[in-house]
């Protein structure tokens, strides 16, 4: 299992380019099974979750072409609609092939995801309305299973903001008779991504990047080309890098109108920030200053965010409070920041973070991708050698970091 050894200390400086969305790529490439023509996604990040979902796609009969980071797939003939265990163990989001398949082929067999480090993250809003579309769906042996001749559009009502939930309903009510309107709707920009590949592909949708979003169901969709957005979590996850060594860099290819909550905090801390068209400049200060947060849907302050914002807290001069909302167990990477001497005190939901003059060096566990991510950046900014396990977790979801970091003159190593 590969570690990450850090050495820490530098401060980051140069420029980089930021890869395509996991969040967006995931679900855009569910969207594939919803026709029979090819689509082809160029911007696809190369991560382990890519690679899952693909395989996933694969065994359920599409054709699957990758040239670097564009990605063909075909899903003329679709001849297994079953999401096994064994690769949805691996990776929740694999829940979004539920939409598509049962659109398509009137059927689906997905495992259930089970928990995960962060919660217990079900997925009952996304049986409830599809059941509200005229599927019949029994949870049986682990497996949902659901079945639909044809589905129907309705009104859906998610009890909370859920992400992969719109998105999974989004790709079904495409191709369901009649109109269905989501309320409640995610408004986080990978669902506005779907959706206008979606409509380049035939789809009739309105709505998205708001809380109602309207689809008028259509017979059929055709293949279509489409650019993976920027990820805006790899984005905000390289600024706080930055941010915490006091450092000068430059991110190409993202934009900052996806991150105004988290810019906003970094400009708090004490950070210069100056946005291009599609390129975004950061200079640290001297110390940070501690900026406390509420995680909260978009366009609020992103729990995909919290971790990294807790290791900046940890070195920043005052006390930050820290909630978070969406998740209930998303605290886990405050013990490994106290490892590195953080002064971190968690109440339920509330993480008290009051800022020491410096992190030291140490081996510690990566837990899940984000707090993976803060782990990183608090051994950026610690004297000495922190050494990370398990970094499998960051290879699910950041491209080429280890590569990254040191184009911008980050000490570390991968170690096999
Ligand atoms: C997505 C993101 C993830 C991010 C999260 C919140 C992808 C692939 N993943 O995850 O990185 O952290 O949004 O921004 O896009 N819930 C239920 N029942 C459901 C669905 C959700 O109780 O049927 C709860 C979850 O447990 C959680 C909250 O709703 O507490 C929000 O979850 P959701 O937005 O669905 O997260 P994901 O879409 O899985």
């Amino acid at each position: 299992m590969d570690k990450l050894l850090i050495e820490g200390g530098a401060r980051l400086s140069g420029e980089i380019t930021i890869s395509g969305a996991k969040n967006a790529a995931l679900p855009l490439l569910c969207a594939a099974l919803l026709t029979a023509e090819p689509v082809t996604f160029s911007n696809v990040p190369q991560l382990n979750d890519v690679r899952t979902m693909l395989k996933l796609l694969e065994q359920m009969g599409v054709k699957v072409s990758r040239d670097g980071d564009t990605v063909t797939l075909d899903a003329g003939e679709l001849s297994n609609p079953v999401a096994p265990y064994e690769l949805v163990k691996t990776m929740r989001a694999s829940i979004l092939v539920l939409g598509p398949l049962t659109a398509r082929c009137g059927e689906a067999r997905v495992s259930l995801p089970g928990g995960c480090a962060i919660g217990a993250r079900p997925v009952d809003q996304h049986i409830k309305c599809l059941t509200a579309m005229g599927a019949e769906i029994k949870v049986e042996h682990g497996y949902v299973h659901a079945v639909c001749p044809k589905l129907k559009g309705a009104r859906l009502f998610t009890d909370m903001v859920t992400v992969t939930g719109t998105e999974n309903l989004m790709m079904a009510a495409a191709l369901a008779q009649g109109e269905t309107v989501i309320e409640n709707a995610a408004r986080e920009p990978e669902v506005v991504d779907l959706a206008n590949c979606l409509v380049s592909m035939g789809a009739r949708i309105s709505g998205a990047g708001s809380d109602v979003i309207r689809i008028q169901g259509v017979e059929k969709l055709h293949g279509a080309v489409h650019r993976v957005m920027p990820d805006r979590i790899e984005t905000g996850t390289y600024l706080c890098a930055a941010a915490a060594t006091g450092g000068d860099v430059l991110l190409k290819r993202t934009s900052g109108s996806y991150l105004d909550a988290v810019i906003d905090k970094l400009l708090d801390a004490g950070c210069e920030i100056t946005t291009e068209r599609d390129a975004i400049r950061l200079q640290g200060p001297k110390r940070l200053t501690a900026v406390s947060l509420r995680t909260s849907p978009y366009p609020a302050f992103p729990t995909d965010m919290q971790a990294q914002f807790m290791a900046l807290n940890a070195v920043a001069e005052g006390t930050a409070v820290i909630r978070e909302t969406i998740f209930e167990n998303r605290f886990m990477h405050a013990v490994e920041l106290i490892r590195l001497g953080a002064d971190i005190r968690i109440d339920g939901n509330t993480a008290f973070v009051k800022g020491v003059p410096a992190l030291e060096g140490a081996t510690v566990m990566a837990t899940d991708l984000r707090a993976s991510a803060s782990l990183v950046i608090a051994g950026l900014v610690a004297q000495g050698e922190t050494l990370i396990d398990r970094i499998y977790h960051l290879d699910r979801g950041y491209e080429h970091l280890d590569q990254k970091l040191l184009a911008l003159g980050a000490k570390v190593t991968r170690v096999k």
